[in-house]
């Protein structure tokens, strides 16, 4: 697969860096790539974010909410017959629907909800004394290999919800919300799943 990240700050550099990094041909997608250096020592290369759309099949949102609807209006076209993989937040309001947004700018493009559950603290080092933190998201099933594999890449450990699910997505966002801002417990938080 090769994965576009647009946006290049803490959750795109961290996301970005940790997909080269497990051998995916990634792209960072960024205003300023001539000096841009979220990439690091990665092997992830910097574009712009035209390039990297048009570089990719799949393409992760790591920009602020503001800035979702503005980027699928200029690059909309681009994203036909690609993914996109949603992870930006409107933390000081409702939930965006970004995958409206999607289906009125990108109606070509398939919509995936990840990475936006846990504080990026946790993206950087999803190891918990040897327990993986869960990344709960939402596909098409037939991009679940896709998502599985770039959650791997991170060190999280998947848990699919289904298609569609992107509220429920949300609402393990606002749980994690509840427990490291609202009860003051710290970001360092983060959720494993346990069955029987
Ligand atoms: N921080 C967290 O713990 C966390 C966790 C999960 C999800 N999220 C979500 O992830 C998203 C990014 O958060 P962040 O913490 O990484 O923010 P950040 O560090 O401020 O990075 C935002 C990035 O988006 C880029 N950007 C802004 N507008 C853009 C546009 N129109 N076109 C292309 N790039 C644009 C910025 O580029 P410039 O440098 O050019 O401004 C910057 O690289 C947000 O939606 C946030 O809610 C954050």
């Amino acid at each position: 697969m090769n994965v576009a990240v647009i946006g290049t700050g803490f959750i795109g550099g961290t996301l970005g860096r940790a997909f080269a990094r497990a051998g995916h041909p990634t792209v960072l997608g960024s205003r300023t790539p001539e000096t841009d250096a979220a990439a690091q020592d990665s092997g992830a290369a910097t574009t712009t974010v035209a390039d990297a759309v048009a570089h990719a099949d799949t393409v992760v949102l790591a920009v602020p909410t503001t800035a979702v609807e503005e980027l699928l209006t200029a690059h909309g076209d681009a994203l036909a017959g690609k993914l996109v993989v949603d992870a930006a937040n409107n933390i000081t309001g409702p939930v965006a629907h970004h995958a409206d947004l999607v289906a009125r700018h990108a109606p070509k493009a398939r919509y995936a909800r990840a990475f936006n559950t846990l504080g990026g603290e946790n993206l950087a080092d999803p190891d918990f004394n040897g327990t993986p933190a869960d990344m709960f998201y939402s596909a098409p099933e037939s991009d679940r290999a896709v998502l599985d594999a770039l959650i791997t890449a991170v060190g999280l450990r998947p848990q699919y919800l289904g298609e569609g699910q992107q509220d429920t997505v949300d609402g393990v966002l606002r749980l994690w919300f509840a427990l490291a801002v609202g009860q003051g417990r710290g970001r360092h938080l983060a959720f494993h799943t346990l069955e029987r």
